[in-house]
């Protein structure tokens, strides 16, 4: 729809990974600073961006929705907002996008982002523009500084993915591995930290592949980069994630022994127990090789909370083969974990392999999984039960009164009561952790550092 007045307001809505979070910060304060301002709680924006995920089902119909829902919201209030669709949806099928939304001014993949001004301004000329390059230029030299951040702060360090896992389409809508330069990320770090972050998440699809080149010229991996980020004396706690088993090497494990700001906790997907399916995934890994490896970092790191991510029903897959998947969950004990049924995706060779397993043997197949997998993350919590640790706090909680943090192990700990009364957004507690439910912990306050 032809637009003919430059935006005053926008609202980015985020859905889907933490990268795409952190781009959706991104876009918003490159927004800011064209002099766009975040369009107030309740109220339609002028610029809508929505920073889309593609790597399940009914990705593109929830934008279709999501597209039909906005206009109608703003015909209500006689607007007729400017709609970008961005993220993976926006790469995967912009030029369809395009055709079949007149609504939607803008497609703009995820390595394109940095060019929104521009496009927003032949928006504002009743022009509608698609870009989905994926520049060779980096776009975060395009972006502006860190301004504003939470206590919890996200650091993309790697993008995209040279995989291949056959049911995955993050290699073709975020491109090849690349890695952010060194000197780049302790730059952003160090904005952060002055931002007020004292938890920085490096994130990656494949963030252990990070490899960089230290002051020294010297090549070096993610442990190393850790041990620097270690060095600001405001940043209290590291984490990173999404990491692949082969891209592990020793540098990183070791720093989990070393470094007292890594928290002790590990999301390492391994998709399936069976080595047939992990080969038709083509996971390059086998059940053993990743139970070593967890192994090697619990020896570093007895407490490490560990987390992954698991896909049943994948083509081909037996009871048999998913029952390996079950053994896998109760040999490792997971204290967290994602898992999804098998999405066929548009053009990834497990869409057209033979084999295709129906829904309902599916859901039965993820409620027996999330069953063990249940079980696991409450008796987890239920270990934790007792142990003093410090507590990030994070937000409020649901009921009035309540906040909410994060303990080392990434569960969520809450607290009430007077001793809440006099907490706020950023503080780190020392604290008591209390009964524990299936996913969280109550918390008492042992002593405070604002
Ligand atoms: N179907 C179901 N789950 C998928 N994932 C990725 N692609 C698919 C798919 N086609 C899951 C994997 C991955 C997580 C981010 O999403 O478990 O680790
Ligand atoms: Fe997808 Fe596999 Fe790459 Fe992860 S490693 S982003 S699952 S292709």
């Amino acid at each position: 729809m032809p637009h003919s007045n430059p935006p005053r307001t926008y609202r980015v809505k985020s859905f889907g990974c933490q990268m795409n979070v952190y781009d959706g910060e991104r876009m918003a304060e490159m927004l800011a600073e064209q002099g766009i301002t975040a369009a107030p709680e309740g109220e339609e924006a002028d610029l809508v961006v929505l920073n889309t995920c593609h790597i399940r089902e009914k990705a593109a119909e929830k934008v279709y929705s999501d597209i039909g829902r906005l206009v109608k919201a703003g015909r209500k209030v006689g607007k007729d907002p400017m709609i970008a669709v961005a993220g993976c949806v926006a790469q995967a099928e912009g030029e369809e996008i395009m055709k079949r939304a007149p609504a939607v001014s803008m497609v703009v993949g995820p390595q394109a982002y940095h060019r929104l001004p521009a496009m927003i301004a032949r928006a504002a000329n009743g022009e509608r523009a698609t870009d989905t390059d994926m520049p060779e230029d980096a776009k975060f030299a395009a972006l502006p500084a860190r301004r504003k951040v939470g206590p919890s702060a996200f650091l993309t360090v790697q993008e995209g993915c040279d995989k291949f896992c056959t049911y995955c389409v993050v290699p073709y809508t975020r491109g090849a591995e690349i890695s952010r330069p060194y000197s780049d990320l302790l730059r952003e770090a160090e904005a952060l930290v002055e931002a007020g972050a004292r938890e920085i998440t490096l994130l990656g699809q494949n963030v252990n592949a990070w490899r960089g080149e230290n002051a020294r010229g010297h090549a070096v991996g993610l442990g190393e980069l850790i041990k620097e980020l270690d060095k600001l004396p405001k940043l209290q706690r590291i984490r990173y994630t999404t990491s692949h088993p082969n891209d592990m090497d020793e540098g990183l494990i070791a720093a989990h022994g070393e470094v007292q700001k890594l928290m002790p906790y590990l999301h390492l997907p391994v998709q399936s127990g069976s080595d047939r399916v992990l080969k038709a995934m083509n996971r390059s890994h086998t059940v053993d090789s990743y139970l070593k490896l967890l192994e090697r970092f619990r020896a570093v790191r007895p407490d490490i909370a560990l987390s992954g991510d698991f896909i049943v029903g994948f083509p081909g897959e037996t009871e048999a083969e998913f029952a390996e998947t079950l053994q896998v969950v109760d040999a490792v004990r997971y204290a967290s974990a994602f898992s999804f049924m098998y999405s066929p995706r548009p053009g990834t060779p497990a869409a057209s392999m033979d084999g295709q397993i129906a829904r309902e043997v599916m859901e039965e197949r993820l409620q027996r999984l999330q069953a063990s997998l249940g079980r696991d993350q409450h008796a987890f919590n239920q270990a934790s039960t007792g142990k003093t640790c410090d507590v990030l706090i994070e937000r409020k909680g649901r009921r009035p009164g309540q906040w909410l943090g994060k303990s080392p192990w990434l569960q969520s700990v809450f607290f009430e009561g007077a001793e809440a009364d006099a907490m706020q957004i950023g503080d780190m507690v020392h604290a008591r952790l209390g009964e524990a439910g299936p996913a969280s912990l109550k918390g008492q306050v042992l002593s405070s550092q604002a």
